[in-house]
């Protein structure tokens, strides 16, 4: 019998992981599958519960539930912890389950694997406050940046994240003006500005020459900031397919013990949206 795997979400059909895991199964010769799950939003518990009890081996959770999971696990990988969220569910032997995060060893072997981007060393700054920025916030400073600067619209919120992430890094927060004429050598976007086609009111100089910019999501939700990349002359400017792929990488290598290939996938992924 194959071991059942599946990503959990709502809405959940445009979800590219059953694609992705299938490759990686087909790639690596295990013998799995990996199905799509429509969570209901009044009783996601009962849903893992009840995709656990049928015999499931792991989820992944997305949109809206990665909070309620965290809350679900019944322990949790320090990534997790810090995250306040968790994209991985794995059945552990004695029927407990394990909550894991790993869409910012995903952001960082993108950037760092992919693209040879060197983290350490770097000034970076991490844009938005909510969800998004607080998952990939520990795997960045575990990189080996000399800053990593949290700006958002709520100054207040970068503020209370940067302190919360202050005993794994050099961090700091604040608004948006606050970093004009900064230079960072990496600017991440993890606001959701994109998804209504909007640009973060981002300050002049906050890129260096040279720098590069990178937004966690792909697909027109990304074009805003990364055609604002291209007016500040970024050298490298990279939406979130890759990291997609890679966090999926990760999940699978903590299921299967197995680390697929990626780079055919992304080019795979690339080739379709074209289409
Ligand atoms: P997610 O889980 O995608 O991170 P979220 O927790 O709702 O979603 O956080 C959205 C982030 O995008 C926040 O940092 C938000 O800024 P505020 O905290 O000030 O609300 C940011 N954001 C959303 N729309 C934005 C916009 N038009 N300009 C700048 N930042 C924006």
């Amino acid at each position: 019998m194959p071991s059942r795997y599946a990503v959990i979400g709502h809405p959940i059909e445009h979800s590219r992981s059953p694609v992705i895991h299938a490759a990686f199964a087909r790639q690596t010769g295990q013998d799995l599958v990996y199905d799509r799950i429509l969570g209901r939003l009044d009783d996601f518990a009962g849903d893992v519960q009840r995709f656990f009890a049928a015999g499931g081996a792991g989820l992944n959770v997305t949109v809206p539930f990665k909070e309620q999971a965290w809350a679900l696990a019944d322990e949790r990988s320090p990534y997790a912890e810090t995250a306040g969220a968790v994209n991985t569910l794995s059945r552990l032997p004695d029927g407990r389950l394990r909550g894991d995060n790993t869409d910012g060893a995903g952001l960082v072997r993108d950037l760092a694997g992919n693209h040879g981007f060197a983290f350490a060393g770097r000034r970076v700054l991490l844009l938005g406050a909510g969800g998004a920025a607080r998952g990939v916030l520990r795997p960045l400073l575990d990189a080996g940046v000399t800053e990593l600067a949290i700006a958002n619209r709520t100054a207040a919120k970068a503020e209370a994240l940067a302190a919360a992430a202050a005993a794994f890094g050099p961090v700091r927060g604040g608004g948006f003006d606050g970093f004009a004429g900064a230079g960072f050598d990496l600017i991440l976007n993890a606001t959701s500005a994109g998804l209504g086609g909007a640009l973060p009111a981002l300050p002049a100089g906050c890129l260096s020459a040279g720098g590069w910019v990178y937004d966690l999501v792909y697909g027109p939700a990304s074009v805003p900031f990364l055609d604002w990349g291209r007016s500040q002359g970024a050298a490298v400017v990279l939406d979130g397919l890759g990291m997609l792929v890679e966090q999926a990488a990760e999940s699978f290598l903590l299921w299967r013990g197995v680390r697929p290939e990626t780079a055919e996938v992304i080019a795979e992924l690339r080739r379709a949206m074209a289409r």
